[in-house]
Parts: C-alpha cells; structure tokens; sequence
C-alpha cells in the first residue's frame, strides 16, 4: 500500500466525520502489519470532552479486531499545511507501534511525512 493510496483511504473517509461544534474535520487510514486498512473519523459530542478524535477512533477500531501491530498512518484536514497529531492520539499508538510512519496530509494534496519516535520521543510506557 502506497502513501498515496493510504491518503486516498483517509479521505473517503472523512465524509463520516461528525464535527458540527469544531467543525474540524478529520479522517484518517490505519495500515496494520497484517495489510488491513482501518478508517477513523472525529466523532464530537454536544458535551465536548467526550469528543474521540479520528486517530484514537482508527486504532481502537482495529484493535478491537485483533490486530496489534501497524505500519504506517495518514491523517487527513482540510487545512492550508498538514496538522500533528494531538498528543493523546500519539500516546494510544505508541502502545502498540514501534516504528510508525505518519503520514499528515491536506485534502488538496499537500503531505509531510514523519515517525512517531520523532514526534513523541518519550512515550510513556508500561510501569511493570
Ligand atoms: N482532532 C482529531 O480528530 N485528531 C487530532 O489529532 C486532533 C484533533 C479533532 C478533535 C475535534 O473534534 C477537532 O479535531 C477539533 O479539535
């Protein structure tokens, strides 16, 4: 699966998200290592703490199905520049990714690509 297609998935995607307080749109495309792709979308709620951003939503999805281990991820926003990843979103995966490439890119085809080591350098990780 290439990074353009991977984008690709992301963005069919985001016609599912449900952001109508943000209205920030954001979708997103899970490669597990098993080759199965796994969608996530913000999903908001009128009690706005309870809001599960698209990348949480992706791995929980595809956690929930068995898989555990991943390859790369892309985030999509209809943004001028690509967006991070929250920092919450990056804790989640680093607990069960150890060399995620991510892939942050516009609906109008501008992307930057980086690891999740660069982006969070000191997850925090189990205690025992
Ligand atoms: N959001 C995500 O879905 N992922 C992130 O990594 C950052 C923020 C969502 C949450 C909320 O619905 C909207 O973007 C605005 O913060």
């Amino acid at each position: 699966m290439t990074d353009q297609q991977l984008i690709q998935k992301a963005k069919l995607a985001r016609k599912n998200a449900y952001a109508p307080y943000s209205n920030f749109k954001v979708s997103c495309a899970l490669l597990s290592s098993s080759g199965k792709v796994y969608t996530g979308v913000n999903v908001e709620n009128a009690s706005y703490g309870l809001t599960t951003c698209a990348e949480r939503m992706a791995v929980f999805t595809a956690v929930s199905r068995g898989e555990r281990d991943f390859e790369k991820i892309a985030i999509v926003t209809d943004t001028k520049e690509p967006k991070y990843l929250c920092g919450a979103c990056l804790q989640v995966l680093s607990e069960f990714c150890q060399d995620l490439k991510i892939i942050c890119a516009t609906v109008n085809g501008k992307s930057r690509n980086y690891t999740l080591k660069e982006l969070l350098p000191k997850a925090f990780k189990k205690i025992r």
